[in-house]
């Protein structure tokens, strides 16, 4: 059955408030916690098979590994040395300060409508090339044609309209670039978002689904999310913020244990003119070994 008028409205108006919601929720977060060694708020990742630990880091980046490792497998397909990069949705700025450090881009710049999240970043990581800025995902502060790369883990799930971000990712793209992505969804909403990438044009060269990695990241780092949480939060609000980190036995855990929400990874291409960025999973496994 076609969308009519009044139920199309209805959809534009709830999903603004959803909007409107998490900027409030993050903005309190970032206002409210200020703690230096919280640089990350996504689920975190893990390889299934052996050794959990995908590549060395500095003492300083273990604690959030899991977290890190999210943006290790969502931006390890493309070789972003000497690279523009943008990441969207960049929170508190950890995904940003790894791939700066890490993947030595060119520049890396975070963008996230949470003014005092960026503020946050802007006064903690101090990387040649790395900076932070305000902005929206559907409206973003850039000129056309302006990143090899465009990286968004676990941000797009709050936004009014996904049509129009994917919009948005593609006009900053150069011919060529790459947009890497991570994300949950309910099953339905799975559904809705490949319609949506299948509709914003852009080359889907690779779909992954990565929940079970993602639960095993979260099993592994259960206790730290825990005694993080404790250390953060008085009693009457623990409970509610392990439910904002994932942790064991709590409502989005328990969804993507049993199949409701689904969590992917997908490497997107701007107008495939025969650049190639990728690296071959050999390459991946080879560069980032470890024993
Ligand atoms: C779950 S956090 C993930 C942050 C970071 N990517 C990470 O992995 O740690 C989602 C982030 O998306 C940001 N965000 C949500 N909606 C946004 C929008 N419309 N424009 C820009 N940023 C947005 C939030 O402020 C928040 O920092």
């Amino acid at each position: 059955m076609k969308p009519n008028f009044l139920s199309t409205l209805f959809s534009s108006i709830l999903a603004k408030i959803k909007g409107a919601f998490w900027k409030l929720c993050y903005q309190h977060l970032a206002k409210s916690y200020q703690r230096e060694d919280w640089k990350f708020m996504n689920y975190g990742y893990a390889p299934l098979e052996g050794n959990p630990e995908m590549m060395p880091l500095e003492p300083a980046d273990a604690q959030e590994r899991y977290c890190i490792q999210l943006y290790r497998h969502v931006a390890g397909d493309v070789d972003l040395a000497g690279l523009e990069v943008l990441e969207i949705g960049s929170g508190r700025g950890g995904g940003a300060d790894y791939v700066a450090r890490y993947l030595k881009p060119k520049t890396t710049i975070g963008v996230d409508f949470a003014k005092d999240a960026v503020e946050f970043c802007n006064r903690n990581y101090r990387v040649d090339g790395l900076s932070f800025k305000v902005g929206n995902a559907e409206a973003l502060p850039f000129a056309d044609d302006r990143f090899d790369a465009v990286i968004n883990v676990e941000s797009s799930h709050c936004y009014p309209s996904v049509a129009a971000f994917l919009g948005q990712v593609k006009r900053v793209l150069r011919e060529g670039g790459h947009f890497l992505f991570a994300d949950m969804r309910s099953k339905a909403d799975l559904t809705v978002l490949r319609e949506q990438i299948r509709e914003s044009g852009l080359a889907l060269i690779r779909e992954t689904e990565i929940t079970p990695n993602v639960l095993r990241a979260l099993k592994l780092d259960n206790e730290r999310r825990i005694a993080m949480a404790k250390q953060m939060v008085r009693k009457s609000k623990l409970r509610n913020f392990l439910k904002f980190a994932g942790t064991e036995d709590t409502k989005f855990n328990k969804m993507l244990k049993n199949g409701e929400m689904v969590y992917v990874s997908c490497v997107l291409q701007k107008n495939n003119s025969g650049v190639s960025l990728h690296r071959s999973a050999e390459a991946q496994n080879t560069s980032f070994n470890l024993a």
